[in-house]
């Protein structure tokens, strides 16, 4: 299998490149640089390419930038990935695409399924759905949606990092919200769940995301631990204590069930200690 993967650069879409190409298929990773999906002719590059698959690791991800600057935000977000999945319509290629938890209002008593109503409340979460509907809209089943949160990998600005670089300082004190929950995911696993999906190619959403929630605060602990931190140095905060509030809201529920993934009988992405614990070495 011939795999394309955008965005290159990304932390995702780097372990995605490794993992495949460890797997033993052929992976052509392009940085924005050799392919912007928001400027480039894609079918000129798919048809010099010629993927079975394309994994769209190519994002605008700045969630809070994304408040002031939304004509970029839906340029690569929505019209991007439009251009994308036209070319991958026009030369037979399968989309795997990502997407996010932040089309959900966050306001469900419960994990999301993949079936429930969108609702994103930032510039971000809109601009993210709309590529949804639009890869949907230009592929039909040939594109299969993967709605993730949390994600940490090894080559990315994620909370992992944050924490271990901001507990190297014994003085620095740590506050963290307690009232924003989801499932921290790992590039690791994700991209193992990416290239079954390449391969398998089934269309529609799923929700992927390693097994259990925490809070932000509860994660920054366990992510102490990891790193052979004490865990009391953070301390558990609002979101409405935050100084200055950041521009773009958050869902207060990020819980993302991976029901439709468990429901067929595939194996579960593992608790996310696991790969916390392998990152936390990586970077130690
Ligand atoms: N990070 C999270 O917590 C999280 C949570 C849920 C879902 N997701 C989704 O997961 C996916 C991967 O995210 P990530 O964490 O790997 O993000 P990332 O590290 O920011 O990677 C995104 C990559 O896309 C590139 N890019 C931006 N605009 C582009 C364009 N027009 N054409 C080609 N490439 C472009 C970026 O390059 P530059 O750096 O040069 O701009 C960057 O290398 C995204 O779809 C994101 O929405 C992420």
């Amino acid at each position: 299998m011939k795999i394309l993967v955008t965005g290159a650069g990304g932390q995702l879409a780097r372990d995605v490149v490794a993992d495949s190409t460890a797997a033993g298929h052929e992976v052509v990773g392009l940085v924005r640089a050799d392919f912007d999906i928001a400027v480039d002719d894609a079918t000129a590059v798919l048809e010099g390419v010629r993927p079975d698959v394309v994994v769209n690791g190519a994002a605008y991800t700045a969630v809070d930038a994304a408040e002031s600057d939304a004509d970029t935000a839906a340029l690569v977000n929505d019209a991007g990935v439009r251009r994308l999945a036209r070319a991958c319509a026009a030369t037979g290629a399968h989309l795997v695409h990502v997407s996010t938890d932040y089309v959900f209002d966050g306001t469900l008593h419960r994990p999301y399924v993949e079936s429930d109503p969108t609702n994103p409340q930032s510039v971000y979460g809109r601009t993210k759905l709309a590529g949804e509907v639009a890869a949907t809209e230009e592929l039909g089943d040939d594109v299969t949606i993967v709605r993730t949160s949390w994600v940490c990998g090894e080559h990315g600005g994620n909370m992992v990092g944050l924490v271990l670089r901001l507990a190297a300082d014994p003085d620095r004190s740590l506050a963290f919200v307690d009232d924003q929950i989801g499932h921290p995911t790992f590039t690791t696993d994700l991209a193992v769940v990416l290239r079954h999906l390449s391969v398998e190619r089934p269309g529609g959403v799923f929700h992927l995301t390693n097994r259990r929630a925490v809070s932000w605060y509860e994660f920054v602990r366990e992510i102490l631990v990891a790193g052979g931190h004490d865990p009391n140095r953070v301390r558990p905060i609002a979101t409405a204590e935050l100084d200055p509030p950041r521009p773009a809201p958050r869902p207060a529920n990020s819980v993302l069930a991976n029901a439709r993934w468990d429901g067929d009988g595939r194996p579960p992405l593992r608790d996310f200690a696991e790969p916390l614990a392998e990152l936390v070495e990586k970077l130690s």
